[in-house]
């Protein structure tokens, strides 16, 4: 921009200087005239005028007197004041003007004097004709025109000025010889024609008789002739001038006009004074006195005269023209070259522009190649950048897959480690022995509570962590989390309070993670706060009852402000006395909290302790549809070691010893494939049931329809038959469909879990687990099954809907084809538990175990049991004798029939026949 501001004025001032002509004058030519009011003097600056125009560096500048002497002497005081570089003087009177210009020539300013003179010889050059020697030349062609004889009226200039004086007294001196001739009369004519015109009658009057008039010009000759005109003496008049001026008002033309007689050439000398002062002025040699040359005039000459005269007009004329058209071609050129500097300096400017504007382009192509090469750079390293990403990516993906199947693979060895050290504390061990046993419990637990983290995490970094929410009490689940460290404060004597004004509260939350939360913020509390201290956990709704608040407050060690700040990163180091279980496990139930979209804060204050607040919001509306799920019932918070993680075990009560062997009634069919785990479960197994093993799910399959045993146990994941094909399997047949299924698997997916349920599966058990917990479940699971039982034992009917767990379609079915058969055959002494096989299409044995299992009895049992029931209707119904009930009811023997009903109801036939008679005399 600057640079385009400074090409435009560079250009300006350009075209300025170019565009203006080069009119600036170096010399100034000042010229005096005592009057420009007649035509000689006309003459005189037009030739002045046209040799000033070869001088293009000449100013002329002319000032009028008007036949003023003084306002003369005033003008060429204005020239000197001035400083004008030359002065042309032509005074109107000798005297009046000499002093200035004496003055002027003192000051050192050239004077060049024209026609008339000063007074003194104080000048530089003088211009003009001899004015003696004309008027003596002009006396003596009058004295011979007059042949010696006539008298004569002289017609004056101006009495003051040289040319009258002089033209005078040459004039005088021309007739002296002539005594004839004689001047009898002067007319003071002042050099104008109308003066002479207006003063001549008088001095003619008086002389009426003269024969020639002198005057000192052509024009005032004129005037005398006109102011005669008419009378009779004009014609014979003789009229002589001076000037011999060409043109139409000129004496040339007076005397070809016959008015004037003759005149005198006095030349103007125009062009002669501009060369003497251009010679003057370049100090050039020069004249003092430049004499112009005269001549005489009459009627014998003044044709050709004329003529040349007229042509010397013309070629002025021409000449004039010339130069107005030099002029012009001189404005045209100034014009065109000032046009030309313009295009000039238009062109200097295109081409400069043009270079830098190349020179930009080029930089500018330069700079735009660089940035190529640098955006080719930034490409090329955001590409390798990308690269590495993505490299870092997988390498980070396999790793993860790597560490979670590790971790994977570390929960079947902890399960085995942490199930005998059970075994072992269950024991009668010796004391010391035991401290240590707990410590590898205790230990195996952390790693496996640890190793359940990262296996969360993992879900959670890979989105496959899902929120499980459905609404429970949230107050009673919270006063449960909270009883687990009952013992924990009561052995380390910390005042721990549920502290909340709420009975009850419904809140949708996935209990399972927010069971994790809590019970990792009070396993923190615990673990830092000293013994006698005091952990209060609160429970409140919100200011803005929209929300609830739970916290967990402890009054330990608490943290430091860096501490509190990345309490919730993952794996934060910064706190070398937290442990790694500790920050993984707040990381954790932070991306828990974020699931149940609530938050988790802490508030801390070192050596004060430490507040930890957890909200959720009430309601379901932030929930998405596939993170509610339908009330599960009650939660029962898992007993696996891996969530505990207190030092309770350490100082707890010593485990109860084992119950000690029993008879085994019962039979364990165990599908399991880690030959370690199935050998540790037998070994657990086998000191309270049979067990029978198989290592794959076929062989498990057939062992389930030969043994039918009374619980099966099995793996999910199994070579060949998975664990949920099995139970479909065994589910869906006759002779295994009332064996209850327990799975047991280290995938604890909710999917694997809800396809287990739906396999038909009784439980599902993750691993890893407490052997007890199994145990337990594997009791309670028979147990339900004994009082279904009992149930179905007490009357031969079934009654399936008071049954304590209603038996599945199947079961019920079998059930009912076995009384049908039964009620059937029941006359028949041969029927037996073969029969009853062949006709419900199964083997003995499955026959046997199933209504065994079902119902608590042998078939033969069920077949007695089902005589004896149908006899006791008879014998309280019927008439009929007893023996032939017996034989009715199957019985080979009426003896036979009579031991059996008394076994079975206390009172012989014949007793409870009587008992009948005596209640129903009627029937
Ligand atoms: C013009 C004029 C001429 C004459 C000259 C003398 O003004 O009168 O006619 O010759 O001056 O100075």
């Amino acid at each position: 921009m600057r640079l385009l501001k400074a090409i435009s004025l560079i250009l300006l001032t350009f075209v300025i200087s170019c565009g203006k002509p080069a009119e600036e004058k170096a010399i100034t030519i000042g010229f005096s005239q005592c009057t420009e009011g007649d035509a000689w003097r006309k003459a005189m600056h037009r030739e002045m005028e046209r040799e000033v125009s070869f001088h293009p560096e000449i100013d002329l500048q002319i000032k009028d007197a008007k036949n003023s002497s003084a306002r003369q002497v005033a003008h060429i005081r204005e020239f000197i004041d001035q400083g004008v570089d030359l002065l042309i003087v032509s005074p109107n009177e000798a005297e009046p003007i000499t002093p200035v210009v004496e003055e002027a020539f003192e000051k050192g300013i050239p004077v060049i004097v024209v026609d008339r003179k000063t007074s003194s010889s104080s000048y530089t050059a003088y211009v003009g004709a001899n004015n003696y020697q004309i008027g003596k030349l002009a006396g003596e062609y009058i004295a011979e025109m007059l042949n010696g004889e006539g008298e004569i009226i002289e017609v004056w200039g101006l009495t003051g000025s040289t040319p009258a004086i002089e033209r005078h007294r040459g004039f005088l001196e021309g007739i002296a010889a002539y005594p004839g001739v004689e001047v009898v009369a002067d007319v003071k004519g002042e050099w104008e024609k109308e003066i002479a015109k207006a003063r001549f009658p008088e001095a003619f009057h008086a002389n009426p008789g003269i024969d020639l008039v002198l005057a000192h010009n052509d024009v005032m000759a004129l005037g005398a002739y006109e102011s005669i005109k008419g009378q009779a003496r004009q014609k014979d008049l003789k009229f002589v001038g001076f000037d011999g001026l060409g043109g139409p008002n000129g004496g040339l033309q007076f005397v070809e006009d016959g008015i004037l007689d003759a005149t005198f050439l006095y030349p103007t000398g125009g062009e002669e004074i501009i060369q003497l002062a251009y010679n003057i002025l370049h100090n050039r040699p020069y004249e003092k006195e430049n004499i112009l040359n005269t001549t005489v005039i009459d009627d014998r000459n003044v044709h050709i005269m004329k003529q040349q005269s007229d042509k010397i007009l013309i070629q002025e004329q021409s000449i004039e023209r010339q130069q107005h058209r030099i002029y012009e071609q001189i404005e045209l050129y100034n014009n065109q070259q000032g046009l030309l500097y313009i295009l000039s300096a238009s062109l200097v400017v295109i081409i400069v522009l043009g270079a830098l504007a190349l020179q930009a382009l080029r930089l500018k192509q330069e700079a735009n190649r660089a940035l190529l090469l640098k955006h080719q750079e930034v490409v090329n390293q955001r590409n390798e950048v990308a690269l590495m990403a993505k490299k870092a990516d997988k390498a980070n993906e396999a790793k993860l897959k790597f560490f979670t199947n590790i971790s994977h693979e570390f929960r079947t060895p902890l399960t085995l480690i942490l199930g005998p050290v059970e075994d072992a504390l269950q024991s009668n061990i010796p004391a010391d022995l035991k401290i240590d046993m707990l410590l590898v419990k205790q230990n195996a637990t952390r790693l496996l509570r640890l190793v359940n983290q990262l296996m969360d995490f993992r879900k959670v970094e890979n989105k496959k962590m899902k929120l499980q929410a459905s609404e429970r009490d949230i107050v009673r689940f919270v006063k449960e989390v909270a009883s687990s460290f009952d013992r924990l404060a009561k052995k380390r004597n910390i005042s721990f309070k549920v502290q909340t004004d709420l009975k009850e509260l419904q809140v949708f939350f996935d209990a399972d993670k927010l069971d994790k939360v809590l019970f990792n913020l009070l396993s923190n509390a615990f673990k830092f706060t000293k013994d006698g201290g005091k952990v209060t956990l609160g429970l409140r709704l919100s200011d803005t009852y929209d929300s609830v608040v739970v916290s967990v407050e402890d009054n330990g060690k608490g943290m430091s402000a860096v501490q509190a700040e990345h309490a919730f990163d993952r794996f934060y180091s910064g706190d070398t006395s937290g442990s790694l279980s500790t920050g993984l496990g707040l990381a954790l139930s932070r991306e828990y909290m974020k699931l149940h979209k609530g938050t988790i804060a802490v508030e801390s204050e070192e050596k004060r302790g430490t507040k930890f607040m957890i909200v959720l919001p009430l309601g379901s509306g932030h929930l998405s549809e596939d993170e509610i799920v339908a009330d599960p019932g009650a939660y029962a918070p898992p007993l696996a070691p891996g969530v505990a993680d207190t030092d309770e075990d350490l100082y707890g009560e010593p485990y109860l010893a084992g119950e000690g062997a029993k008879l085994k009634e019962h039979t364990i069919l165990l599908i399991e494939d880690n030959k370690q785990l199935r050998e540790f479960l037998k070994k657990r197994l086998e000191r309270e049931f049979n067990v029978v093993e198989a290592p794959h799910g076929v062989f498990g399959l057939n062992q389930a329809f030969e043994t039918v045993p009374d619980l099966i146990l099995s793996d999910v994941m199994l070579p060949g038959q998975s664990g949920l094909e099995i139970t479909s399997i065994l589910k869906n047949d006759l002779r295994t469909s009332h064996i209850p299924v327990i799975l047991l698997t280290a995938k604890d997916a909710m999917e694997q879990k809800i396809e287990g349920v739906q396999s038909g599966a009784d439980l599902y058990i993750t691993k890893p687990f407490s052997s007890l917990y199994l145990l337990e479940r594997v009791k309670g699971l028979l147990k339900n099954r004994a009082l279904l039982k009992e149930h179905y034992s007490s009357e031969v009917a079934v009654d399936t809907k008071a049954a304590p767990t209603p038996p599945k379609q199947l079961d019920k079915k079998f059930l009912n084809e076995v009384m049908a058969v039964v009620e059937k055959n029941l006359s028949n002494p041969n029927l037996n538990a073969n029969s009853i096989a062949h006709d419900l299409g199964m083997s003995r044995v499955q026959v046997y175990r199933k209504l065994k299992a079902l119902l608590g009895y042998s078939v033969n049992d069920y077949v007695v049991n089902a005589r004896l029931k149908k006899a006791r209707h008879l014998l309280l119904h019927t008439d009929k004798n007893i023996s032939e009930i017996a034989y009715e009811v199957g019985f080979s023997s009426p003896a036979y029939f009579s031991t059996a009903f008394k076994n079975h109801f206390d009172r012989s036939p014949s007793d409870f026949k009587a008992d009948r008679s005596l209640k129903e005399p009627s029937v």
